[in-house]
């Protein structure tokens, strides 16, 4: 390992990732991990320099106190505790240390070298890989969104062809998307990459399934499926790549932390999963999964992609999805998409997208009476999508995007602009 790093153990606390944040922003890596650990497994760790026993309000679980093994009072490191009264340190602190006292215990106590940074994380994690997989094969859902793109980037970096990756094409992604992942990943970066075009089973699934849970279970256990098939077809796979971050493992729950929502890449997985798994993101944040895309050399509009559900437009198509509806709202999407991108908005807004109803209302094309669908723009900034404000967005701009989507859409004849925060609304309409 070429990075120093502090160990922090959980006891409870719920600020496990601040202080997890505040040591990496300080250039020292960190890494969370269970309070029960041993000597044995701590010392395992590489380039451990000193711990941190973190405690707080979950420190009791069913009854009984959460406390360390004695044993690793004993080892040969600096040890503090934050929020742990109980705790045998010598430097206990009540509350989160300021930046300046850290600094002291990282760089004069533990004597860590300020040495994180992704170019060497990347090289570590290519290094873990190797170890982990040796010569055998690795397979990988690659969809194109953020995580899973780094995680095929950074193994293609690894172990080149005994990676592959498919694509499954659920009809649902929005424009160009699909062709982008074949682009990069096919091409550019040459790897053996399975692409299946499974619009039309997916759609055909659908046909007028309106209820948005019946549609989000079909697309997700139709994906499982369609993934499962490829799989089947290639020999020899014995790991299985997934683009798990830091964040889908602390809400699935830890020893001591309840379960936020379980998330499909850590609680989902089949009971009968027959592939080991290749992790190589689980200790990165979210910005820190995108700087190591950059670091990788991906395209920037894969890296700093907003955020996109995984049943895709499927639920942005409301009611029941119709091929038309469906092309209308790929197309709107597109413009408006466009559109931010042309005056900047798409670096300042945290998710856009285009709805369209499944209703038509009476306009005029062409000095005619027509009906058309309505093109409905969401545009949201939040922190943790827990809640969200809307953007408050020019009207000229707001009209240019109308004029476009009614001039290139054919379809749409309205186009309003959602302005509920959430709650009471959420972000997605289903
Ligand atoms: P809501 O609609 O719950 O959305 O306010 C919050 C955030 O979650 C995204 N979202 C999903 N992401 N699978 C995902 O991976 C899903 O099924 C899903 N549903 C909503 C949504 O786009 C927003 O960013």
């Amino acid at each position: 390992m070429k990075q120093d790093m502090i160990v922090i153990l959980d006891l409870g606390s719920t600020q496990n990732t601040v202080v997890a944040r505040q040591i990496r922003d300080l250039g020292v890596y960190s890494e969370i991990h269970p309070h029960d650990i041993t000597a044995k497994e701590l010392t395992e760790l590489d380039n451990v320099k000193g711990v941190i026993l973190n405690g707080g309000e979950n420190r009791v679980v069913d009854g009984s106190a959460v406390v360390v093994l004695d044993e690793l009072y004993s080892l040969d490191l600096p040890i503090i505790s934050i929020d742990y009264p109980e705790s045998k340190c010598e430097v206990k602190y009540d509350t989160l240390p300021s930046d300046e006292v850290m600094k002291e215990f990282l760089f004069t106590t533990c004597k860590a070298q300020a040495n994180w940074n992704m170019k060497n994380f990347v090289e570590d994690q290519i290094e873990l890989v190797r170890k982990q997989v040796g010569d055998k094969k690795v397979l990988l859902a690659l969809s194109g969104g953020v995580d899973s793109s780094v995680v095929a980037a950074l193994l293609i970096k690894a172990i080149g062809k005994q990676l592959t990756c498919v694509h499954v094409n659920h009809g649902l992604m929005r424009k160009n998307e699909s062709e982008n992942v074949v682009e990069v990943f096919g091409k550019q970066l040459d790897a053996n990459l399975v692409y299946v075009d499974a619009t039309d089973r997916f759609l055909d699934k659908l046909a007028g399934v309106a209820d948005p849970e019946e549609k989000r279970k079909i697309i997700g256990s139709e994906f499982i499926r369609v993934f499962e098939e490829e799989a089947r077809k290639l020999e020899g796979i014995e790991f299985l790549g997934q683009g798990t971050i830091y964040p889908d493992i602390i809400e699935s729950g830890t020893k001591t932390a309840k379960c936020v929502k379980s998330h499909h890449n850590v609680g989902g997985l089949p009971e009968d999963l027959q592939f080991a798994l290749v992790e190589p993101l689980a200790q990165l944040f979210k910005d820190e999964v995108r700087a190591c895309g950059v670091e990788l050399g991906l395209p920037a509009e894969m890296v700093y992609r907003q955020p996109f559900p995984g049943p895709g437009l499927g639920v942005r198509c409301l009611g029941a999805i119709t091929r038309e509806r469906l092309e209308a709202l790929r197309e709107s999407d597109a413009i408006l998409r466009d559109e931010f991108a042309k005056c900047g908005l798409d670096k300042k807004v945290w998710q856009y997208f285009t709805v369209v109803p499944d209703f038509k209302a009476v306009g005029v094309r062409d000095h005619e009476r027509s009906m058309g669908y309505m093109c409905v723009i969401r545009a949201v900034n939040t922190i943790d999508a827990m809640t969200a404000s809307i953007e408050r967005i020019d009207y000229d701009i707001l009209e240019k995007i109308a004029d476009r989507i009614t001039e290139e859409v054919p379809s749409i004849n309205r186009v309003v602009y959602e302005i509920t925060k959430k709650p009471v609304a959420t972000i997605e309409f289903e």
